[in-house]
C-alpha cells in the first residue's frame, strides 16, 4: 500500500481533545467566487503585488515551514509560494490575559501559533463559553480573511503566545486560491458522497482535510478480519470485496462489493469498539480508498452514527 498524501493535521486532533463542535458554516460561503473567471484573471496579473518581508533566521524559517506545512491551508503551496508566505510572516508576541481578536470586527491577519495555547471563544445562548483551546502548530484567523467575514469568534491568549501573522493581500495573492482549488476538488468529490451529502460545505472542508489517499493494488488486503481496525474507508477509485468466515472452518463468502466512488466500508470496528468483521480485498488492478483515522471518524461522522449503525443492520 502506497500512502500518496498526508493530509492529517494536529489541528484536528486538538479540537477533537478539546471535544468542541465544529464551527458553525460561515454565514456567506464566497468560497466558489474566489475560483470564478475574474479571480483566476487577479491571480494571474499578480505583477503589482509586493509581499512584505521580515527577515528570519535559518532556525525561524524551518521552524515555521514545518509548521505550516502540516496546517491544512498551507501544505499544497509549493516551494516557492511557501518561501513568499514565510518571509511574510511577522513575528507576534500577546501576553497572558491580552485579547487578539475581537468577535465581529473585521479582519485583516491569520495567525500561527508558535508557542502557547490561545482560546477561542463565541457568545452561545448570550454566554462567552471557549469553543476551542489551541496549540503551537495550529492557525487561527482564517475563517474572515477564507470567507470575507466579520472575526466568527473572540481570541484571548491564556499565556505568553509566541505567533507569526500573515496580512490578508498576501494571504489572498498566494494561499487563498490554491487553498480553495484543494477544497475544492476534494468537495467535488465529497458532494458525490451520499454519506456526505446532508453536510454542509465547511462541514466536508473540515472531513477533506483529514482525509488520506492510500492506494493499493490487486489482492492486497485493506482490513483483514479478526484484526483490531481504526481506520474508515471511502473508495475513489478501482473495485474491492469484503469477505468473511462466517465461523471456524467455514468456506471465506463474498459479503459485499464495493464498485462505486464514494462506497464506504470499515466503520463497523469504530462503531462498534470491535475486531474487523470482514477481510477488504482489492479486486481491480489498482484502488485508491480515503482514509479517516478514528478520531477524526468520531469526530466528523459522530452526526452520521444512526445512519452508519442503520446500514450496517443490512449486512448478512
Ligand atoms: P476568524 O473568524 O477569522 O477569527 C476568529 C477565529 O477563531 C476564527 O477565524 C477561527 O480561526 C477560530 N475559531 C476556532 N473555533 C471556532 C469556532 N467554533 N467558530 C468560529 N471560529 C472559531
Ligand atoms: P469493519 O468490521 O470495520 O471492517 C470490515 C468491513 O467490511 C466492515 O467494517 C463493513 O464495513 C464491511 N462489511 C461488508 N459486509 C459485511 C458483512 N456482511 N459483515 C461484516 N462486515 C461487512
Amino acid at each position: 500500500m502506497a500512502v500518496k498524501d498526508a493530509e492529517h493535521t494536529s489541528e484536528e486532533e486538538e479540537e477533537e481533545e478539546a471535544g468542541e463542535p465544529l464551527p458553525p458554516p460561515p454565514k456567506t460561503l464566497k468560497a466558489r467566487q474566489s475560483i470564478s473567471a475574474e479571480a483566476y484573471g487577479m491571480w494571474n496579473q499578480k505583477t503589482a503585488f509586493t509581499p512584505p518581508t521580515y527577515a528570519k533566521t535559518p532556525e525561524q524559517m524551518e521552524r515555521l515551514r514545518s509548521i505550516l506545512s502540516n496546517s491544512f491551508l498551507f501544505k499544497q503551496l509549493d516551494d516557492k509560494d511557501m518561501n513568499v508566505v514565510l518571509l511574510a510572516m511577522k513575528e507576534v508576541m500577546f501576553a497572558p490575559g491580552s485579547r487578539i481578536i475581537t468577535e465581529g470586527e473585521d479582519g485583516n491577519h491569520l495567525f500561527v501559533i508558535e508557542e502557547g495555547h490561545p482560546e477561542c471563544k463565541k457568545f452561545i445562548d448570550g454566554e462567552l463559553k471557549v469553543v476551542k483551546q489551541c496549540n503551537p502548530g495550529d492557525v487561527f484567523g482564517e475563517l474572515a480573511l477564507l470567507y470575507n467575514n466579520p472575526r466568527a469568534a473572540t481570541v484571548d491568549a491564556t499565556d505568553m503566545c509566541h505567533c507569526w501573522e500573515l496580512d490578508r493581500e498576501t494571504f489572498n495573492q498566494i494561499v487563498k486560491d490554491s487553498a480553495t482549488r484543494t477544497w475544492q476538488r476534494w468537495d467535488d468529490f465529497l458532494k458525490s458522497v451520499e454519506l456526505f451529502r446532508h453536510m454542509d460545505q465547511y462541514q466536508r472542508a473540515h472531513i477533506s482535510d483529514a482525509l488520506k489517499l492510500e492506494c493499493y493494488k490487486q489482492g492486497e488486503y485493506i482490513t483483514r478480519q479478526g484484526e483490531p481496525g481504526n481506520t474508515f474507508y471511502i473508495l475513489e477509485e478501482g473495485s474491492c470485496v469484503a469477505v468473511k468466515v462466517a465461523h471456524e472452518g467455514a468456506a471465506p463468502e463474498v459479503v459485499m462489493e464495493y464498485r462505486t466512488p464514494g462506497d464506504y466500508f470499515g466503520e463497523l470496528a469504530l462503531l462498534k469498539d470491535q475486531p474487523r468483521a470482514a477481510s477488504c480485498v482489492v479486486t481491480s488492478p489498482e484502488a485508491k480508498v480515503l482514509a479517516l483515522d478514528r478520531k477524526s471518524f468520531k469526530k466528523m461522522l459522530g452526526p452520521l452514527e444512526d445512519f452508519l449503525t442503520k446500514h450496517a443492520e443490512e449486512y448478512k
